[in-house]
């Protein structure tokens, strides 16, 4: 019998919601025969999920395409029709732009308009023509998404993303994702709850709901009220099967005194909390539009930790926005010093094209950046390392999630999303297992069950 399945290659780039709308495109394709490969070279449709979040993301979509085109050539001088699309983020942002630099692309859509990918993709192949779909559209995406069968779910892994809330209204005056992916919108928990409880009789055991803005969840609860984060997570707690809950990401502006208290009510809530805080001086937080002040931050932190003690916290940097001075920096290190990171993300500030911060005048050398970003660095790289040290000889549960390298590993995440090898164990992919912390490696921590 001919083999009728279609191949499908799909490369995430940017933030979680990327690989959870990649897997959803992967769903909605599957009706049509469409299965999963990891290799672009015998794939029929190629998929590249793009983020535009700063200049070098954005600029690598284009030299994927290099690489693609080439591929498509060659597959086109065995007979073979190759489509590739661009997804995400730059779609958004560039839309037609795209076609013109890259013309061999033959459909560009954004991540709320992924959910026309089959009809999409027919209009390509009928009329041979480019297809570029980057209007918002007034149908929600995930009233048309496919659901994917117990065992595809189950082999994307017993940890999963669910996006639950969309877009963002915050405006910081860096980002382009309220331009990227539009409103701020909350899906009803009721959605939510049933397509948590899909991935838990699927056998996920760990999700982490996610949104750019997560903790502005708002969505309308079954008694018709507007539920917040809080009210979701202790929800979501009740399903049979699922064991750990987790959220990203968040914003201190929206860290209210009922998300601060399910830290430490809300049991299958893990302690570890992403809560990018960016820089450290309230003059460069006031340029950035982020709303708050170093202060108001400090004083979440320290409610967070009274609520539950043993959280471990991370958080996300920008170096040499437009007019940082170096005490402005310095202010940054010294946030960092009071917080005491377990972990964190670092980046010179890009300019991104729209955005308010492109247009300001007093925008930082690269070489001093670069200065910057070394040294912030180095102090978070510090306490990372301190923080995984300070969990050697601590008794933590592991939730297993794959085969290790050699025979008889396996690889669990913590309750601090660090990746711990065990060995010789019966224990099953999936288990929760209570584990005795033996040895802190470079980038993974050892242990075996107790
Ligand atoms: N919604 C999240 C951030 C999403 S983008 C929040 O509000 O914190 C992820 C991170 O990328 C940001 O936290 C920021 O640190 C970084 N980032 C965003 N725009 C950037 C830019 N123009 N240049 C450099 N880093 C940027
Ligand atoms: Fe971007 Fe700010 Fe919205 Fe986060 S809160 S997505 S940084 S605009
Ligand atoms: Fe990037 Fe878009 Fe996510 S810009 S960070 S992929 S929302």
């Amino acid at each position: 019998m001919p083999d009728t399945k279609r191949k499908l290659f799909i490369k995430s780039y940017g933030c979680q919601m990327n690989v959870y709308d990649s897997a959803r495109m992967s769903d909605m394709l599957a009706p049509s025969g469409y299965v999963e490969t990891d290799q672009p070279d015998d794939a029929d449709l190629i998929i590249l999920n793009t983020c535009h979040i700063r200049e070098k993301a954005a600029e690598k979509v284009y030299s994927e395409l290099g690489r693609i085109r080439k591929i498509k050539a060659a597959r086109a001088g065995d007979g073979h029709d190759v489509k590739i699309a661009v997804a995400g983020c730059v779609a958004q942002a560039e839309g037609e732009e795209i076609i013109r630099r890259a013309p061999m692309v033959d459909m560009v859509f954004g991540p709320q308009t992924y959910h026309k990918l089959p009809d999409m993709l027919a209009r390509a192949e009928e009329t041979g023509r480019s297809v570029v779909e980057t209007e918002f559209p007034v149908e929600d995406k995930f009233d048309h998404l496919v659901q994917p069968s117990s065992v595809k779910t189950r082999s994307r892994g017993v940890a999963a993303f669910l996006t639950v809330q969309e877009g963002c209204d915050k405006f910081c005056s860096f980002c382009v994702v309220p331009y990227t992916r539009g409103a701020e919108f909350s899906r009803p928990v009721e959605r939510v709850a049933a397509e948590a409880r899909r991935l838990a009789d699927a056998g996920v055991k760990e999700i982490t709901l996610l949104g750019q803005n997560v903790n502005a969840y708002h969505g309308e609860g079954p008694d018709g009220a507007s539920w917040g984060l809080a009210q979701l997570l202790y929800h979501l707690e009740e399903i049979d099967g699922l064991e750990r809950l987790r959220f990203t990401t968040s914003h201190p502006k929206d860290m209210d005194e009922a998300l601060i208290r399910a830290h430490r009510d809300c049991a299958k809530l893990m302690p570890y909390l992403h809560l990018p805080v960016q820089s450290g001086s309230d003059s460069i937080l006031k340029a950035m539009n982020r709303k708050h002040s170093a202060g108001f931050y400090l004083d979440i932190i320290e409610r967070i930790r009274q609520a539950r003690p043993d959280i471990a916290l991370s958080s996300d940097f920008i170096v040499g926005f437009p007019g940082e001075t170096d005490a402005d920096f310095e202010d940054t290190l010294k946030i960092v010093r009071d917080v005491n990171y377990a972990q964190a993300y670092s980046f010179k500030y890009s300019p991104r094209p729209g955005t308010p911060g492109a247009d300001l005048e007093a925008q930082v050398p690269e070489e001093v950046k670069s200065e910057r970003l070394q040294r912030l660095q180095a102090l978070l790289g510090e306490q990372q390392t301190a923080f995984n040290a300070s969990c050697a000889g601590q008794k933590f549960d592991l939730l297993l999630e794959k085969p290790g390298r050699y025979p008889g590993q396996l690889v669990g995440r913590s309750p601090y999303l660090q990746p711990v090898h065990v060995t010789n164990t019966n224990a099953a992919i999936g288990d929760i297992v209570p584990v005795h912390i033996d040895a802190i490696g470079a980038n993974s921590l050892s242990a075996h069950i107790v």
